[in-house]
């Protein structure tokens, strides 16, 4: 049986992405999608998930919008990362359908509230409405089936040394959430920057139509989460460790968000020695496994795109998007033989003639190749030095002189960190 979810998210390039992904899994029934303001402002995120689950077919799920600025600081985005429009280098039709009336909060603890245990929460940008959400009815935190972020670090971060931008962009927000009694799956940069988008990831692709070409490959080819390496899709990971829990391995920590400091504000402060956990935090991912999954979702969406839409008072219709469509079956035998048993996948691919072209080292780096992009170096490393004055801007690092890489982010301080390769 598939889990129903909600994505509250910021699209974003790899928060289209996981739409994407969650709309094409036969396991997973996308029921709602709400935005909020981070990578974009809110009305572009929210014109974003309109036009990525149009142009995906995913066009019955509702899109509600939700805050536009973080609880209590100022809103900062990040279009050095996914551009002006928010979905980098892709430039999809103007969406023809209009959000849902009314507000994301609201949305999140009626539909969940209406069916406690059977809807798991997934957000995978700044945590401004869920914060929200559970602060106006707690009991939200026993209805929830899951919930499940993409955030955080228990190592480094991305935006600072010490903050993921989800949980930067909205500390506030954050701490509520970790604090508010439910067990947070927290699927962080210990995971999400091991899942990178390999040239054989990207080239594969290439073989999904309209999907490939429109959507995936430009909005990941003008992704400034890296500068020239190969971009993390964090966003896919959470959904995925909805419809694949065991892609990741958890270890139970405390989580605490530092809301008062100068330098660390926005740091997931994790504590694994605890007896108090409230999160389970992934620790590990299974890479090639990771990838299998995503690009034979992908493939399936692409599948589905390609073929015309048939009307509604034709006999055999194919356009609901809900559980239980023509098209959700289909789509569920298709997949579920080709998952099932889940080692054979690249034996059975082979079988229906798509080539087994995936070549992703565990740690999602091909030999041979540098591993990280840059501001995942920084997550990555826990030993290099800090040049310079005062806190690191990131998500777009320029090169600088002298083994120096420059990082900037808008309305942050910028300065400049070290690389630490070799040290
Ligand atoms: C997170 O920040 C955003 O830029 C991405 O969409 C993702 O949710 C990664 O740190
Ligand atoms: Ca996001």
């Amino acid at each position: 049986m598939s889990t129903k979810i909600i994505l509250d998210c910021d699209p974003g390039i790899d928060d289209a992405l996981a739409i994407t992904f969650a709309h094409g899994h036969p396991d997973v029934d996308l029921i709602g999608i709400t935005t909020v303001a981070g990578n974009v402002s809110l009305d572009k995120t929210t014109r974003n998930a309109l036009a990525v689950t149009e142009f995906v077919g995913a066009d019955t799920i509702p899109v509600t919008p939700g805050s536009s600025v973080p609880l209590v600081r100022r809103a900062l985005h990040a279009e050095q990362v996914h551009g002006e429009t928010g979905l980098g280098g892709a430039v999809l039709p103007e969406p023809g359908r209009k959000p849902r009336d009314g507000h994301a909060i609201d949305y999140i603890i009626d539909t969940i509230g209406a069916a406690p245990g059977e809807i798991t929460l997934v957000a995978t940008g700044p945590m401004t409405n869920i914060a929200l959400a559970v602060r106006r009815e707690p009991l939200l935190a026993t209805w929830v089936k899951d919930f499940v972020i993409m955030g955080g670090s228990s190592g480094r971060g991305n935006v600072t040394p010490a903050a993921e931008f989800n949980i930067w962009a909205d500390p506030e927000a954050a701490a509520v959430v970790f604090d508010a009694g439910w067990n947070v799956r927290m699927i962080g940069l210990d995971v999400t920057l091991r899942a990178l988008a390999t040239p054989p990831v990207r080239e594969r692709m290439r073989e999904f139509g309209k999907l490939g070409a429109d959507l995936l490959l430009p909005a990941l080819a003008q992704y400034r989460d890296s500068a020239g390496d190969d971009p993390a899709v964090h966003d896919v990971c959470a959904v995925v460790s909805v419809a694949h829990p065991s892609v990741f391995g958890y270890t139970s920590a405390a989580v605490e968000v530092e809301t008062a400091g100068r330098l660390t504000a926005g740091m997931t402060v994790t504590s694994f020695e605890t007896d108090a956990p409230n999160a389970a935090v992934a620790t590990s991912i299974a890479a090639s496994d990771f990838w299998d999954i995503v690009l034979a979702t992908y493939g399936d969406v692409a599948t589905e795109m390609s073929e015309p839409r048939k009307l509604a008072s034709g006999g055999d219709e194919l356009s609901g998007a809900g559980p239980g469509g023509v098209r959700q079956q289909r789509r569920l035998g298709a997949l579920g033989q080709r998952l099932v048993p889940f080692d054979g996948l690249f034996r059975d691919l082979d079988q229906v003639g798509v080539p087994p072209a995936l070549t992703v080292a565990p740690g999602g780096a091909q030999p041979g190749r540098p591993r990280a992009a840059p501001h995942g170096q920084a997550a990555r490393d826990r030993h290099d030095r800090h040049v310079g004055r005062r806190v690191i801007g990131a998500h777009q690092p320029l090169e600088a002189s002298g083994g120096q890489r420059r990082f900037q982010f808008p309305h942050c301080l910028s300065g400049v960190h070290r690389q630490a390769a070799g040290r």
